[in-house]
């Protein structure tokens, strides 16, 4: 019997060449190094240059996860971005990012759940996977959330920056090994994903524009307090799912790679779920929150470092607008 499961095989990640710091940012928006370290554990982030948009990032962090993966380019068959800050209205920036790459076949989508991106795009492309429908997948989550923020709001535009990151799904088959079967959990892939949605919790985490509402791009908007709260409730509660759902506890994960929004929501996190900080991989002091990128950014950066090996276990989650959030449990 076909029992497809998609295994990770590479993965890459860009960020802008620009540097801001929280020095120079803060004489601009009235703000403090202080406060945003404080706060936040965000030191620096990366700002995208003028006229460089969210598929150029991502077409650069496919082409490193590609080489990283030892693929061909044609071998791709699905080219799924997440992102909430696309290139145009439409077509899909997916589709942009897919001409870049010179990829002429399969089908690309945007996919978008906000800073939970990435784990709903892993989760489309597993499916797809699964069920035979694709072979070779990117999975890209990829933003300038520069151009969302509102610079003249100092309690957001000093959270965020811009970035990239990807992954190389492949189609592994007839590796002796069943989904649910003794031994499935130590073969390499994705061992399951669980998705999440309440849209009743709009109104603390969202943008006020959009084609159909305003005809304009609009500005992010956050009650932060509140969203700090969900974030610590709801990313422990599904990486306990998440573990449950494999029979496993978290001391068996090696690697917790959350969406890096800030650094007190991880303290939070941790002592929540008594794992020690020194298994989450944290990026947040360097890129800051670069939503959908976030997670693929910090797992190319622990994954080249070393300190993610073949055979670990890897577990992915984030949150955000919708409110969406998800996990993904990964052996690597
Ligand atoms: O990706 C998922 C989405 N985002 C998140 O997960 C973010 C979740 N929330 C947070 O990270 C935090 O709530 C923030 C970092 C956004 C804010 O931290 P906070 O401890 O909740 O601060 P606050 O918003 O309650 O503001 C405290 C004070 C306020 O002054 P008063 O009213 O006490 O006088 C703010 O005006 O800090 C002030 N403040 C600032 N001061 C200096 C807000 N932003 C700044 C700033 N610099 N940048």
């Amino acid at each position: 019997m076909n029992d497809y499961r998609s295994r990770l095989i590479g993965c890459g990640s860009y960020l802008p060449e620009t540097v801001v710091t929280n020095a120079e940012l803060a004489q601009r928006v009235g703000s403090s190094d202080d406060w945003i370290v404080e706060r936040t554990g965000i030191r620096q982030r990366h700002i995208a240059a003028d006229g460089q948009v969210t598929s150029d990032l991502a077409e650069q962090a496919c082409r490193r996860a590609i080489d990283h993966a030892g693929i061909d380019v044609g071998d791709v068959d699905l080219v799924v971005v997440a992102t909430t800050t696309p290139d145009d209205t439409f077509p899909a920036t997916a589709t942009r990012v897919q001409a870049k790459l010179g990829i002429r076949r399969g089908a690309a989508m945007d996919v978008q759940a906000v800073c939970a991106g990435f784990v709903f795009g892993l989760a489309v492309g597993d499916n797809f996977i699964r069920t035979g429908q694709a072979r070779t997948a990117l999975v890209v989550g990829a933003e300038t959330y520069s151009r969302i923020v509102d610079w003249e709001d100092r309690g957001t535009c000093v959270l965020f920056g811009d970035g990239a990151g990807a992954v190389v799904l492949q189609s592994a088959n007839g590796d002796g090994v069943a989904r649910g079967e003794a031994g499935w959990g130590e073969a390499p892939g994705i061992l399951s994903t669980h998705l999440h949605s309440d849209g009743r919790f709009r109104d603390i985490l969202y943008v006020d524009g959009g084609p159909s509402a305003t005809q304009t791009v609009g500005h992010l908007r956050m009650s932060g307090r509140e969203v700090f709260r969900h974030a610590v409730t709801n990313l422990a509660a599904v990486a306990e799912e998440a573990c449950r759902a494999n029979g496993i506890s978290l001391n068996d994960v090696d690697w917790i790679v959350p969406h890096q929004a800030n650094l007190r929501i991880l303290d939070g996190i941790a002592r929540k779920l008594g794992v020690p900080e020194g298994r989450f991989v944290i990026t947040v002091d360097r890129h800051a929150n670069t939503s959908a990128a976030s997670i693929p950014l910090a797992l190319d950066d622990a994954v080249r470092d070393g300190r993610i090996k073949a055979g670990d276990l890897v577990l992915m989650e984030a949150i955000g607008g919708g409110l969406s959030w998800g996990a993904a449990l990964v052996r690597w």
